[in-house]
């Protein structure tokens, strides 16, 4: 057979593949999202979620040396607050959930990198995310409120904050709150392109966010739309957006490489609860091989052009990561 050219020559074996691998992922690039909450000996598997918990105070430092220990770097704190009302006034508070989560949790493992989410959501009581003006949330209303909880989630320890609310002008507001303040030197991840997404059904049930009425429809993005998550990049990047993420993942592959190609900061990518769900409820079926799914999954990610992967798969795949298994 005259062939000059053949394919499998370079797959050969098991060394030669890896030499030349296209796809090249490290475990530093991972975060990984966890959920704090008021109470005492709290670690409460969350129910369309398992593997992922609810931590009180108390039990945290635990959960967050094993994040350590599996050789993750990065964590993204989610709080679900004692009370919510109106405004959400929990999220800003000085003896709130995440804050207090900060100083036990940076006390006591301090070699983490401590993220933080910056949303209404979890602290209202109708569940939107924002205050209301009528049946919608009002952007410019809720501007001075996620400045605000961003700046005490930098004054009580957070590393970085992530604004993950998609109200026009948040990273700029966020951004010009943190320097006035003396904190110039703190990134800020935004949730740039965020689709109104039913995959993020179990992080409701976890963080009790669901929205009381109504959907997200009129901040999230619809998902029929690409050009339209470019601008919100390209924005929050002028608006001084250090990183930008696009969420979910895995149904926005198209996305990620698109923002990719056109911003000049590091691109994360959010692969959610709903994903995380699928690939467990199907393992737990013996269905799928969970281990082969979640690494295909994973490089499908960062092969789309994302270079920071948030993931309740995390620990796992920095498992894997250091096992060559991936990366
Ligand atoms: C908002 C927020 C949500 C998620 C992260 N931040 C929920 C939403 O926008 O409705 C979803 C994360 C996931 O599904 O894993 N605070």
């Amino acid at each position: 057979m005259n062939m000059v050219k053949r394919p499998r020559r370079l797959r050969g074996n098991v060394t030669l593949r890896k030499m030349v691998r296209e796809t090249r992922m490290d475990k530093s690039s991972l975060i990984y999202p966890m959920f704090v909450t008021e109470g005492r000996g709290i670690r409460h598997e969350i129910p369309s979620m398992p593997g992922q918990y609810h931590y009180s105070l108390d039990m945290l430092p635990a959960a967050l040396e094993e994040v350590a220990e599996a050789g993750v770097s990065s964590i993204m704190l989610f709080g679900i607050p004692e009370t919510k009302d109106e405004q959400g006034s929990s999220a800003w508070a000085e003896e709130g959930i995440i804050q207090k989560a900060l100083a036990a949790g940076k006390k006591a493992v301090p070699e983490l990198y401590y993220i933080t989410d910056v949303c209404m959501c979890e602290y209202t009581s109708h569940g939107h995310c924002g205050a209301l003006g009528g049946h919608d949330v009002d952007n410019d209303k809720t501007l001075p409120l996620l400045a605000k909880t961003a700046l005490s989630h930098v004054q009580a320890g957070a590393d970085m904050v992530a604004p993950s609310v998609m109200m026009d002008g948040r990273v700029a507001a966020i951004r010009q709150i943190l320097d006035e303040n003396g904190h110039e030197e703190t990134p800020i991840m935004s949730y740039a392109v965020k689709y109104a997404s039913a995959f993020y059904g179990p992080f409701r049930e976890a963080a009790d966010s669901a929205p009381a009425f109504g959907d997200r429809k009129t901040y999230q993005m619809d998902y029929h739309n690409v050009k339209e998550g470019l601008k919100e990049a390209l924005l929050d990047v002028e608006e001084g957006a250090d990183l930008v993420m696009v969420k979910p993942a895995l149904s926005y592959l198209d996305v990620i490489r698109r923002v990719s190609e056109q911003v000049h900061v590091p691109v994360a990518a959010y692969s959610v609860s709903g994903e995380y769900a699928m690939i467990k409820a199907a393992a737990m079926k013996g269905w799928i091989d969970e281990a082969a799914v979640v690494c295909e999954a994973a490089a499908s990610i960062y092969r789309a052009g994302a270079g920071v992967l948030l993931s309740y798969y995390a620990k796992e795949l920095a498992k894997f990561m250091d096992e060559g298994r991936i990366g």
